[in-house]
């Protein structure tokens, strides 16, 4: 007997790096012993940045196939769908958005961010995205929401929603909790910004060894270690707080050792790191290599989780639209 179903979203952004995997995967897969899990891809949020969309197809396939590879499985009972292919979300969106204040929504740290970003483009959805995001979570009926820190406000505001909701109309929607992920933040190679895409500063899971090594020599390592017998300082290194994940803990000690003497260089440092990498995604790259061999396998996955949703978001809207007293 499971505990409760869980529900997280993820725009579609391609090929996934060190940091959705860290930040989010490899919880979405541990979450599937305990919960019925609900997996998203949300390309309706996407289009609140996305200005040529001719990606999405694409990008959804590579996160899908990443996703799959790591571990998120519909044979355990997940559902994997794109959020478009069951678009009751957006009439609960519609409904929801009766219920929110519109001060809430542009006094959001998030929505701010977004108009600095991208000040020509502040578009209505921009302003909805919470909203639409919390009718996702409720419209299954997610008592658990693993996200990111940098979600709280759009948790907490989901929470006020339900509340309100459920005030007016009586007891339908659940008022979700958040579950925060642990390792709030992976930086990228310039080890300075948080790992991104966009930024390209990333380390792609699907990398190839060589490609992996490529990747982790151009990493930045402790500004002040300049000549080869300048001692380093490990607790200011990025390729240190990665060796801390993917190398075994008595290396780890060792090269804190040899960093601070100078006996290790970072380019051997980062040798070390590249080949665990290497190793600890040997499995990873086999699976997808071996799922992408059907082409269709993605695409069949998604059509029966959207088949699978579809049946929850039908029947909650229906009791939304009654509790509202829609004739
Ligand atoms: N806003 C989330 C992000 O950018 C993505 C998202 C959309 C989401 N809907 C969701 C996350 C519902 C959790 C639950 O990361």
């Amino acid at each position: 007997m499971k505990k409760g179903r869980v529900f997280s979203g993820a725009r579609p952004t391609g090929r996934q790096h060190l940091g959705n995997y860290l930040g989010a995967i490899k919880n979405y897969v541990a979450l599937q012993d305990d919960y019925d899990c609900v997996y998203c891809v949300v390309d309706l949020h996407a289009l609140t940045t996305l200005r040529g969309t001719e990606h999405l197809k694409e990008w959804t396939y590579e996160m899908v196939l990443d996703w799959l590879a790591a571990g998120m499985d519909p044979e355990l009972g997940t559902i994997i769908f794109v959020q478009s292919n069951v678009p009751q979300v957006t009439e609960l969106h519609m409904i929801l958005s009766m219920v929110t204040p519109l001060g809430k929504l542009t006094r959001l740290p998030t929505f701010k961010e977004k108009v600095q970003q991208q000040p020509d483009n502040v578009n209505y959805g921009l302003v909805g995205y919470p909203v639409l995001m919390a009718s996702d979570i409720t419209i299954y009926k997610a008592s658990v929401v693993p996200v990111g820190v940098d979600q709280a406000s759009h948790l907490e505001l989901t929470r006020e929603i339900v509340r309100t909701f459920n005030f007016h109309f009586g007891p339908v929607l659940i008022e979700p909790q958040a579950k925060y992920t642990e390792i709030p933040k992976v930086l990228g190679i310039d080890g300075v910004n948080k790992m991104s895409k966009s930024l390209d500063n990333h380390i792609e899971l699907a990398s190839e060894p060589d490609e992996l090594y490529a990747r982790v020599r151009m990493m930045v390592t402790d500004p002040q270690r300049q000549r080869r017998t300048d001692p380093g300082r490990p607790e200011v290194c990025n390729v240190y707080s990665l060796h801390n994940i993917f190398t075994p803990p008595e290396t780890v000690q060792q090269i804190d050792a040899d960093c601070r003497a100078a006996a290790i260089g970072c380019v051997d440092c980062k040798k070390v790191l590249a080949e665990n990498l290497a190793g600890h995604l040997a499995p990873f790259r086999d699976r997808r290599a071996q799922l992408a061999g059907d082409p269709d396998h993605v695409w069949n996955v998604l059509n029966d989780g959207a088949q699978r949703a579809n049946a929850i978001a039908s029947q909650v809207i229906a009791e939304v639209k009654t509790a509202v007293g829609l004739p």
